[in-house]
């Protein structure tokens, strides 16, 4: 089914889902030179017509199943909240489209399993969009980390806190709807800890449920042999900085807040200190490098991008079972 997009024509988009992170990324497809909204489907024909007006789509549908199965789609961007990711993409690989799934990429490991297996088997494209990873200071970090530049990496911490006050009816508080502060929030210091660290030896959860049985604050200690490497911290009701950081035996990189989106680095060792501005400063949201990295795979005749490899977003998922399974969290669809 592997089929490369031409170089000359751009990528056609088809969104699932015409909510909240739907609009964002749209409106970042829009600044893309190599990229347009094509359609759009939601379950209220009226919303994805408004949605396919606001973002120049060519079409739109009430039925799911009506977009993947458009012939002028290149990619089916699945924007829908967890519970539905798994269906949605399936959907989309076996109607032959390649896939970007919103983040969580599933509810747990089995299901994305299940999800980058039918991929392999269909030979179509699929990635969890999990942006933080295609973020060019990220990126930039990894290579100053490999350089040797804070020497050996001991420890790291990063924390995401939100400050949604509790609302039983919204989905970050539903356990119906995948709420929970540890697949929405905490997905973000956990790949960012497994891409620095790699997989842990141990790991100790401690959290919080709110009253309606999700998680609401989490904390995570990671252990590497007996020494503990990772603090991660996220919750739904708390507000925080945001920030991170990561500690070598000879120096330290800083991430500016929002760290799954940092506006900057400091680095510092025995030699230097020197800050690094954010890349992405004025081009939208900052899922530019998001969206060029879909188009990059796709060009490329690609199955997996290599900065979001399907092995590593199931590891994280992994490990966000275990944590997840430590607080007596389960969702009904599971
Ligand atoms: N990458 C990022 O920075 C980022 C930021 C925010 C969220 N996200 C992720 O994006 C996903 C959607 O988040 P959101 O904030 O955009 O959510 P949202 O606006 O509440 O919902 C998105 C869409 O999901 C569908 N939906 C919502 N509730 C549903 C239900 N109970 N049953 C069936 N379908 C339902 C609807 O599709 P229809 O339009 O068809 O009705 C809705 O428009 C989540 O998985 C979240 O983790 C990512």
């Amino acid at each position: 089914m592997i089929t490369a997009v031409s170089e000359s024509l751009p990528i056609r988009w088809g969104i699932i889902g015409a909510g909240g992170i739907a609009t964002t990324v749209a409106d970042d497809i829009g600044l893309s030179d190599g990229s347009v909204v094509g359609a759009v489907a939601s379950r209220d024909g009226a919303r994805a017509s408004e949605f396919a007006a606001r973002h120049g789509a060519a079409r739109s549908y009430r039925s799911y199943d009506d977009l993947v199965d458009d012939d002028e789609i290149d990619v089916v961007y699945v924007a829908t909240t967890h519970p539905n990711h798994r269906a949605h993409a399936l959907l989309a690989i076996n109607a032959g489209k390649p896939v970007l799934i919103e983040k969580p990429v599933c509810l747990n490991a089995r299901h994305a399993r299940e999800v980058f297996e039918a991929a392999e088997r269909r030979k179509v494209f699929a990635m969890e969009a999990m942006w933080m990873r295609t973020n060019p200071l990220i990126r930039r970090a990894r290579e100053l980390i490999d350089d040797g530049v804070i020497g050996e990496v001991r420890g790291l911490r990063n924390e995401f806190g939100l400050g949604h006050p509790f609302d039983a009816a919204h989905r970050l508080y539903d356990l119906h709807n995948g709420g929970g502060a540890l697949l929405d929030l905490g997905v973000y210091p956990v790949t960012f800890a497994y891409l620095f660290l790699g997989r842990p030896d141990e790991v100790r959860t401690f959290g919080t449920l709110a009253s309606t049985g999700v998680d609401d604050a989490v904390a995570m200690q990671w252990l590497y042999g007996s020494e503990p490497r990772a603090q991660l911290w996220c919750s739904l009701s708390i507000d925080a900085p945001n920030e991170a950081a990561i500690l070598g035996t000879g120096g330290w990189i800083a991430f500016a807040a929002p760290a799954f989106r940092p506006r900057g680095l400091v680095v510092h060792n025995r030699d230097t200190h020197y800050g690094i501005d954010d890349l992405l400063a004025g081009q939208g949201h900052g899922y530019g490098s998001e969206i060029a990295e879909v188009e990059r795979c796709l060009r490329a005749g690609l199955l997996e991008s290599p900065l979001v490899p399907h092995a590593d977003t199931i590891a994280v998922l992994e490990l966000l079972d275990r944590a997840r399974a430590d607080l007596g969290v389960r969702y009904p669809s599971e």
